[in-house]
């Protein structure tokens, strides 16, 4: 027995193996109770589902890759909290499929850019961003002020989320269509904007 761990340390396959082990261990004992935990996967008070026609912006967020300059994920040290507002929860990201937490940062994280301007603050950033802030060099998204949202996908976009454990009610989703009836997908993607860090900006 003296010598067991001399058969360990000679036998470089065997070592391996049981490094395998305890690693696999560690990590399930770290991340397994995640999955159950409230406070990680629960919304956080406050937080909805997105309206059909926040969730068509959110769609032009990923498909312009607005993510590659942006973060949203505020983390939670005074530099960002002083500059964000109130660091990132797990339960605002809850209805994310897929989370948008990135970790680019060319411009600001807009975890919390909610409310911060008026729409047509967007309006004009979006259309042209140097005509807000001359030293800008986001790109201009003017070619979304002439394209319409296909009110027939957005009902398949509500209940793919639906299928993924986001409550939208079959009224939510009877509602979808005519929600986003005849807007601009500019107007979707600022709607999506307004909403993002809303819901819990008072925990600050
Ligand atoms: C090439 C990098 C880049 C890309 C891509 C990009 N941005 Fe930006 N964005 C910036 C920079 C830099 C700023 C800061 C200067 C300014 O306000 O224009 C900024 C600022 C912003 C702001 C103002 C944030 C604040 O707190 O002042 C918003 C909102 C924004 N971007 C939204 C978007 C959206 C939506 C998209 C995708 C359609 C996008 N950006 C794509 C670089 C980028």
């Amino acid at each position: 027995m003296a010598h067991a761990h001399e058969v360990v340390e000679k036998n470089v396959g065997l070592l391996g193996v049981l490094v395998a082990i305890a690693i696999s261990f560690g990590g399930l004992v770290e991340i397994v109770p995640l999955f159950f935990s409230a406070d990680i996967n629960q919304p956080s008070p406050g937080v909805t589902p997105y309206s059909a026609l926040a969730l068509e912006g959110r769609d032009i967020y990923l498909r312009e890759g607005c993510y590659g300059c942006h973060s949203q994920m505020i983390r939670p040290f005074r530099a960002e909290t002083e500059r964000y507002g109130h660091y990132s929860l797990a339960g605002e990201s809850v209805y994310d499929h897929p989370f948008q937490f990135g970790s680019k940062r060319t411009g600001p994280d807009l975890a919390r850019v909610g409310g911060r301007y008026s729409d047509e603050w967007h309006r004009i950033h979006l259309m042209n961003p140097r005509d807000v802030v001359p030293e800008s060099n986001m790109p201009r998204y003017s070619w979304l002020a002439d394209s319409t949202i296909d009110p027939e996908k957005t009902v398949g976009k509500l209940r793919a989320m639906q299928t993924l454990g986001v409550p939208y009610s079959d009224e939510d989703i009877a509602a979808a269509s005519a929600q986003v009836e005849g807007k601009t997908e500019l107007q979707a993607l600022i709607a999506y904007l307004q909403g993002l860090g809303t819901a819990v900006r008072g925990a600050r």
